[in-house]
């Protein structure tokens, strides 16, 4: 998507250079920054410390640290050690294990003379694909969208709530919850996004700046507003990410998303999750039992980071000294509670004899 009127993708091979570049998200919304990745270090600590994030983009970033390994050493022994770093750095969004698991498949059998330039191109057919992915996800999404818009009242907008950042910055392009609201916007249907803030991380404000950037018309909102807005008619639709659904149909995704998906219940408003292929799990089924949580930092609770007034980026503690900070990053949402799943190959029932139906080939290969 667009920055100050050039296309970027959040990640991107630089052929001069030889290097992938990212964009720096800690940064953002306060400072648009392109990093290099030189080492395979570099991979890890951008997807621990979240330089990158979004179940999809991890997937690609740890694909470009495999290809950068087998540049170095094409053995099996650093293939392995190398699955084995990348794999340790974020335990939740299933796109990593799904990328490493590819590029290993693709290159055991491969002459370790072939495995480099093998691996680099498997990095860039997995961001391709999670464009095109994408894309076709907010086709099957717009029509929704636009089912709901010719209910309503011509020219009013459809309210739509996201939760956490599943847009662009979070794969390699268009997003995957954002990627319907682009695709509606651009056909000229009225939309208006709440924007969770997405405490402790604050991704809603990744949100609210690539929205911005589109000419989007939103607003930010505290993660508990929700349910209040739900119960004033205020939200026609949830739409949010996932970083890993079952192969029955849980979803999990940033913490917080079962409760809108409570409320969204309990209030009869749909609640879709967009769901690239790549993020199913075929080997789970149930969610709350058998998804590893992500526990990070307490300090990310206990001080918030923004903007200070020269436009420096400050942090700051907002609880007494001594207080500890409990932080899961992501939760589960029953598939019971989720309306539908937005995929590239059209929407389903969160049920696993409607993703099998849909995906046969790969509900088969596990
Ligand atoms: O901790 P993060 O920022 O990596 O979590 C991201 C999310 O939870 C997204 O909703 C999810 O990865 C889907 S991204 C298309």
């Amino acid at each position: 998507m667009k920055v100050n009127g050039t296309h970027y993708r959040s990640l991107w091979w630089d052929d001069a250079k030889g290097a992938v570049q990212i964009i720096e998200q800690r940064l953002l919304p306060h400072e648009f920054r392109v990093h290099q990745l030189d080492t395979l270090d570099d991979y890890a600590f951008a997807i621990v410390e979240m330089q990158v994030r979004g179940a999809p983009l991890i997937g690609a970033t740890a694909a470009y640290g495999m290809a950068l390994a087998m540049a170095q050493d094409a053995t099996d022994a650093n293939m392995d050690r190398t699955w084995d770093f990348l794999h340790a750095t974020r335990p939740t969004a299933i796109n990593l294990r799904w990328a490493l698991d590819r590029a290993r498949d693709l290159l055991r059998p491969l002459p370790v003379g072939d495995r480099a330039a093998a691996a680099l191109q498997l990095a860039h057919d997995i961001a391709d694909e999670d464009v095109e992915i994408n894309r076709r996800i907010g086709e099957h999404g717009l029509r929704i969208i636009r089912d709901i818009a010719a209910r309503k009242p011509a020219g009013e907008p459809v309210h739509l709530l996201t939760h956490c950042n599943a847009g662009w910055l979070a794969t390699v392009d268009w997003g995957t919850a954002t990627s319907p609201m682009y695709q509606a916007h651009d056909a000229g249907i009225p939309l208006h996004v709440w924007v969770d803030e997405t405490r402790p991380r604050n991704q809603g404000a990744l949100t609210a700046w690539e929205l911005g950037s589109h000419g989007v018309p939103h607003t930010y909102v505290v993660d508990n507003a929700g349910g209040h807005l739900m119960q004033h008619g205020q939200v026609d639709m949830v739409i949010t990410g996932t970083d890993r659904t079952t192969r029955a149909g849980d979803v999990c995704n940033k913490i917080g998303t079962y409760l809108k998906a409570l409320a969204a219940q309990d209030n009869g408003v749909p609640f879709y999750v967009a769901l690239p292929s790549p993020t199913i799990d075929w080997r789970v089924s149930d969610g709350v039992a058998e998804i590893p949580i992500e526990e990070r930092t307490g300090r990310e609770i206990t001080h918030v980071q923004g903007a200070g007034a020269d436009g420096g980026l400050e942090v700051v503690q907002v609880t007494p000294e001594g207080t500890p900070g409990g932080n899961p990053a992501f939760d589960v949402t029953p598939r019971r509670l989720v309306t539908g799943l937005i995929t590239e190959r059209g929407v389903c029932d969160a049920s696993p004899e409607a993703l099998a139906a849909l995906f046969p080939d790969l509900a088969a290969a596990v």
